[in-house]
This record gives structure tokens, sequence and C-alpha cells, in this order.
């Protein structure tokens, strides 16, 4: 049986066991995905678990997606870039971590919203670990420019000088997010604001949303956040966090068995249990 899991701290909000469970089941997967509460001092002796206990393989979580990078076998070229690891896969006893939620943002982006990236002019709202994923994945499909906007402007500097070599890319602080925001073609929210239990929290000033513009934000509880309502408002296309959850874990699926994953299964399964 194909044995997988997720490590977090906590572990009981997650919705993985529930989407992964669904998967395993469409595809017609003798297995189980089960949700594993590890705590930072039981890290190291939990991922050495993995090969003792025969896991092919399991998904990491808030808080040690940095921490777990030490106990790896391998890094793969997507946790390198990022920084951190959400999905680790076990080939004999060989493990490699994986970072999918970047490269699970832009598929869901792309799917659900814009197909070609090249060219476009993006603001990204955030400058922590999610927006580090995002920007890594989105330099990726050339877009002409990757504005970064953060209430700490020196995170922003900081994150858009990680990746000068990779293309146009600018920190700037809340202060210029208008300047940045007039001919954006995509707003991306990855800060936390916004999200339940506060779903009234606006990341940024809605009167800068302008139409035709694209408004996405990483949150997916509530399914639409209050800027998405407020670009809804103005004639903006919106595109929601659910996507990136469900690709995040599709990849991560995809790596582990071979298969393609059920994705409109796995995006049912979470709007069902969001209820
Ligand atoms: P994550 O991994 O989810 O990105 P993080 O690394 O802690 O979490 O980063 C959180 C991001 O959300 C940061 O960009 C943070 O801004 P600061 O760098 O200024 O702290 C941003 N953020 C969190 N709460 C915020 C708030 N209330 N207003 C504005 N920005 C906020």
């Amino acid at each position: 049986d194909l044995l997988l899991g997720v490590m977090g701290d906590p572990i009981a909000q997650s919705k993985s066991p529930i989407m992964h469970g669904a998967a395993l089941k469409a595809l017609g997967i003798q297995g189980a995905y089960v949700p594993l509460h590890i705590t930072g001092d039981q890290l190291g002796d939990a991922v050495q678990a993995i090969k003792t206990l025969g896991f092919r393989g399991v998904n990491v979580t808030i808080p040690h997606k940095v921490a777990v990078m030490e106990y790896l076998d391998k890094l793969d070229e997507s946790a390198v870039a990022v920084g951190a690891v959400n999905t680790i896969v076990n080939d004999n006893g060989v493990l490699t971590g994986f970072n999918t939620d970047g490269i699970g943002y832009v598929r869901s982006l792309k799917a659900e919203a814009v197909p070609d990236l090249s060219g476009t002019r993006i603001l990204v709202i955030g400058a922590g670990g999610a927006a580090r994923g995002i920007v890594s994945a989105l330099l990726a499909e050339k877009p002409y420019s990757v504005k970064i906007a953060n209430r700490t402007a020196g995170k922003a500097g900081e994150l858009a000088a990680l990746f000068q070599s990779r293309g146009k890319v600018a920190g700037v602080g809340m202060d210029e997010i208008a300047e940045a925001a007039k001919d954006a073609d995509i707003v991306i929210n990855t800060t936390s604001v916004g999200m339940f239990p506060h779903p009234d929290d606006l990341p940024m000033d809605p009167g800068l949303l302008h139409e035709g513009m694209v408004v996405s934000d990483l949150i997916y509880n509530p399914l639409r956040t209050r800027l998405l309502l407020e670009g809804l408002k103005r004639g903006c296309t919106i595109h929601g966090g659910l996507g990136m959850f469900v690709y995040q874990g599709a990849y991560a699926l995809e790596y582990w068995t071979g298969q393609a994953a059920p994705v409109e299964i796995m995006r049912q399964t979470i709007i069902d249990c969001l209820g």
C-alpha cells in the first residue's frame, strides 16, 4: 500500500488528508494519506521515520518548511530557489525535497485566469515565504516585470535582490504601491490579510484596482476575500487561492505516483468541506 502523510504543528486543521484521500480513491490506488502531528524537536526523527516506515512521501507544512531541509538527502531546484520544502519524495530510502507551492500557484493562475503570463506586469503584495515561492515560479513564465510591495519595504527590497538575475524585479514599500498598481496587469496578495477570522481586512487600497486587471489572492478561506469582491465590483477578473492549494497537492501526488492528479475531484472535495 502507498503510505503518504503531512507533517505539521498544528495539523488537525489541514485539509490535505481529505483532499489526497479523495484523490487516491479516484485513482483506485490502495493506500493512505495521514495527518502527522510533529513538533519541532521531533522533526529529525520523524523525517528518518519516513524511511523506516516505508512512506513513499509526505507534505511538510507550517512551521517546518524551512527547518526540514537539513534532514533531507537531496534538494530539488524548486526547493533551493524558494529556500523551503513542502513535499518529500522517498526513492528507496533517498529523500528528496521539492517545493510545489509556487509552481502550484502558477499552474492554477494559468488554468483559471491568465493562460499566458509572458510580458505581463505583475504586482505582488507581501514579501514573506509565500511571496518568495510565487515570485520564483512567476519569473519562469517570463513576465515583463514583477514588483513586490510590502509593509516592511526593506523585506521587499531583499526579496527582489534575491531574484535579480532572473528578470526585472523590484521591491517597494506600501507608500509606492499606488504607482506600481497603475500599469499592473495582475495583482497578487500573498499576505494573510483578509483571511478567516478577519475577512473584512484589505491588504491594499481597493481604489487602486482598475477594470481589466486580474486580482488574485492566495487565501482560500474565505473563497472570495474582500480584496477579490472589491476587484469584482471594479470589473477585474478574480482568482482565489483554492487552486493553489489543489495544484500544490496535485504536483506532490504526481511526483509520488507518476499519475495525473484528479484535480477537479480534489477541488470539489475541498469546496464540500469548506461548506
Ligand atoms: P508567509 O510564509 O505566509 O508568507 P511570512 O513569511 O510571515 O508568512 O510573511 C508574511 C507577509 O505578510 C509579510 O510580507 C508581512 O509583512 P511584513 O514583512 O511587513 O511583516 C505580511 N503581513 C502580515 N500581516 C500583515 C498586515 N497586517 N499588514 C500588512 N502586511 C502584513
